[in-house]
Order: C-alpha cells, then sequence, then structure tokens
C-alpha cells in the first residue's frame, strides 16, 4: 500500500484537553439528584456518547426503572449541559494536555493536516478559550451528523472535509467508542489509557505527553507497507 501519513485527527475531551472529567462531574450531580448510583467505571461507557444518549444510558442505571418523558429528558440533558458550561467557563490555554502543544507545533512543521472530531457540541468554544482554534485545520460540525461513534462518520467526514484519504490518517482517542470508530474509518488508531481498555488499537499511549510526531509516523508507516 505504501501509504504516507498525511493527517491526525482527535478527539477533543479527554485528549487535547481534560474536559472528561468535567462531563464526569456534571453527570455526577445529576445522577445523584436522581438517585441513581454512578461511577467513574460507569462513566467509561459514556465518554464520546452523544449527551442525549448518555442520559439514556445513564437513566437506563435506575432501579427500579422509571419511564422519563422526552420533555423531562430535555430538561435533564439541557441541566447537565448548564452545568458542564459552568465547569469548562475557566479554561485557559494553560488547561491543553500534558505534550498537546508540541505535537501540534511537530505536526505542522511536517506538514501534516489536523482534525477535531468531537461529540460534543461544546467543543468551538473550548477550542477557542484553550486558544487553539486555528491550529486544526478542519473542526467537524457534529450537528450536521446523522451518526454518532462508533459510527465511522465523525473521522470519514474529518479526512474528507481535510482532502485526504482515511487511510492516510491516525485518530487519536481516549473512549473506546471512539477508537472504534476510528477502526472502522479505516485509519491508524491511537488510544490514549490503559492497553487493557483498548484491544482494538494500533498504539496505546499512557498519556498524551508520549505522543511523538516522529515514533508514530513510523508505527504508521510500518502498518501501511
Ligand atoms: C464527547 C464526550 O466528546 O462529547 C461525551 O466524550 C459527551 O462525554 C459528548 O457526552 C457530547 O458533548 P456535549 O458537550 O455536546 O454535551
Ligand atoms: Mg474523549
Amino acid at each position: 500500500m505504501n501509504q504516507t501519513l498525511q493527517a491526525v485527527i482527535f478527539d477533543l475531551d479527554g485528549v487535547i484537553t481534560d474536559t472528561a472529567e468535567y462531563h464526569f462531574q456534571a453527570w455526577k450531580a445529576i445522577a445523584e439528584e436522581l438517585n441513581i448510583p454512578f461511577t467513574r467505571e460507569f462513566n467509561e461507557h459514556l465518554k464520546g456518547v452523544s449527551r442525549i444518549d448518555s442520559l439514556k444510558l445513564l437513566l437506563g442505571q435506575a432501579n427500579p426503572p422509571r419511564a422519563y418523558s422526552a420533555a423531562e429528558m430535555d430538561e435533564l440533558a439541557d441541566r447537565k449541559n448548564k452545568l458542564y458550561v459552568e465547569l469548562i467557563a475557566g479554561i485557559t490555554p494553560a488547561d491543553l494536555l500534558p505534550g498537546i502543544d508540541v505535537f501540534l507545533s511537530e505536526l505542522r512543521e511536517a506538514g501534516i493536516k489536523t482534525g477535531i472530531a468531537s461529540a460534543s457540541k461544546n467543543a468551538p468554544a473550548v477550542l477557542r478559550s484553550l486558544g487553539v482554534t486555528s491550529r486544526f485545520d478542519t473542526v467537524v460540525d457534529v450537528t450536521r451528523l446523522k451518526n454518532n461513534k462508533p459510527d465511522p462518520e465523525i473521522f470519514v467526514t474529518a479526512a474528507a472535509s481535510l482532502g485526504v484519504e482515511p487511510g492516510a490518517c491516525i485518530g487519536v482517542e481516549d473512549a473506546v467508542s471512539g477508537i472504534d470508530a476510528i477502526k472502522a474509518a479505516g485509519m491508524f488508531a491511537v488510544a490514549i489509557g490503559s492497553g487493557s481498555q483498548f484491544p482494538k488499537a494500533d498504539a496505546v499511549l499512557p498519556s498524551t505527553a508520549e505522543l511523538n510526531y516522529r515514533e508514530l509516523a513510523q508505527r504508521f508507516a510500518e502498518t501501511r507497507r
């Protein structure tokens, strides 16, 4: 195949900045109010999942089960988002995760395109607060998509708007649903987290501090020969 690396497409929450923690805190507040148990382990299933689908998963944990009307669900989802928006209000460029600033510079220097494939409607605001909007060549508009991760649509859309084949891209994710989406798109998948969590990833790094252009480009090339 001999395809060279042309683009790196990033998830946002938990990859560029630690907003995954704020999503957790906001959902935990809603869960406590509803008397639904909410653990960090369960929260892993919500990563990469849209707001309304996350709420459905959370309400599915209620014991005894209880039915919610569409209006009640909308109100809960809105309230979670308000809590989340309050939590992200203080984000500054200092909240970039370790290694991200340098990695983005390495990619720019090497002429590799960059994109954001986040399920979050708050992504553009978070990128602005971090001061990194101009460092990405595309930010997928999630409101225009039909399918959520693990469907590949968001990664395929990012590659198309960069004018690059999915097979020439690396995707970076901290969620299992995100790694599944990257693999379904035909990209090289880099997971941030622990190896046992991500059996399908092509590379697993314990932290964003380990992101290194030369090493990843080499590993990418080995799989594309
Ligand atoms: C993803 C997060 O990036 O965005 C999920 O991993 C979140 O936890 C989803 O539910 C949607 O985000 P938002 O900001 O539109 O509610
Ligand atoms: Mg994420």
